[in-house]
């Protein structure tokens, strides 16, 4: 098996928060997310424990707009994304009490559009990552009663083309992404009887390509990144086995800097906090040594979606 450079890594996402104020982690207008796939990372490697939560948190209810959504950073605008990742982080740190979860809701639920579909912000453009974004969030605040769930499943199953993958709005050209964002609402919205699991299986199976990597649709390079919009989609399909797994465990470490740490897109690209997150949350869904499980639905460490569900306490 090859080498996985777990505290290279660490070292790597640490040292983008080298500002005191929690201020450096990648670029300025989704600094949310950004801090999302970094803290996340970092709790799959069994390392968050180093963080200082108070600091992040306050940083995080700074950026929260009287309406209740979350911008990208402080005093940026409102976006369901940055919604999703402040409640995510949240969810890690067990602080989602921190929160007004019913304020949030109303700020999503304002978002759903009569066909069932929600826009991302106030200025209303439609995608299936939307749904997702809200379906995923209110399901981690417990107010999937505020919307109207069947028909945000049902315009997700609008958006199902005749090879099975999904697009962002209906007719649009299936992409692993919005398949995974399609896939993981109906998971979570319990609607996965709208999935053609064979037809869906088939299609992201050949997502593999020569080099063991996934790419995001037919004739595309393969990306560390759709190692989990992919696999994640195969898992909650119960079809992983249809891909060559340890050649693609072998391309995410081909992909990482064994010097400096981090994982880029491709074998020798630039590293980046993104495709460390993916590429490391991939790893685990294939059940890489030394790694914490994560859910192939909520992209959150088992054992959060399980304490958010269960009560159960955090290990120590
Ligand atoms: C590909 O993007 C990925 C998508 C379209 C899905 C994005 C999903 C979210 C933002 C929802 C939140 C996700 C998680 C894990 C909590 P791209 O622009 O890189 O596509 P390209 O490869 O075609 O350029
Ligand atoms: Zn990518």
């Amino acid at each position: 098996m090859g080498e996985l450079y777990l505290d290279k890594h660490v070292a790597y996402i640490k040292s983008l928060d080298k500002k005191k104020d929690f201020d450096a982690v990648v670029m300025e207008h989704l600094r949310m997310s950004g801090a999302y796939w970094g803290l996340t990372a970092l709790d799959i490697m069994g390392r968050l424990g180093d963080m200082n939560v108070d600091e992040i948190v306050s940083w995080i209810l700074m950026c929260q707009d009287d309406c209740g959504g979350f911008g990208g950073n402080h005093e940026h605008d409102p976006h369901i994304l940055y919604t999703l990742s402040a409640v995510q982080i949240l969810a890690l740190f067990d602080r989602v009490d921190a929160v007004d979860a019913d304020k949030i809701a109303s700020y999503i639920s304002g978002l759903q559009n009569e066909d069932g579909s929600f826009s991302g912000d106030e200025w209303g453009e439609i995608d299936t990552r939307f749904s997702y974004c809200a379906i995923c969030c209110l399901s981690l605040l417990k107010r999937l009663d505020k919307i109207n769930l069947e028909k945000a499943c049902n315009f997700v199953a609008s958006c199902k083309n005749f090879d099975g993958g999904f697009g962002c709005a209906p007719g649009g050209e299936s992409h692993a992404g919005q398949t995974f964002c399609c896939v993981g609402a109906l998971a979570i919205g319990g609607a996965l009887h709208h999935v053609d699991k064979d037809l869906l299986g088939w299609w992201l199976a050949e997502r593999q390509v020569k080099s063991g990597g996934l790419n995001g649709r037919p004739e595309k390079l393969p990306d560390v990144c759709y190692s989990w919009w992919v696999l994640a989609s195969l898992v909650i399909m119960e079809r992983v086995h249809w891909i060559d797994r340890k050649k693609l465990e072998q391309f995410i470490l081909d992909c990482q800097d064994p010097e400096c740490g981090g994982i880029s897109d491709r074998p020798d690209d630039a590293v980046d906090v993104f495709h460390t997150f993916f590429g490391v949350a991939g790893l685990s869904l294939l059940g890489f040594p030394g790694l914490a499980a994560i859910d192939p639905a909520y992209a959150l460490p088992v054992n959060v979606v399980d304490r958010v569900f269960y009560g159960h306490k955090k290990q120590l």
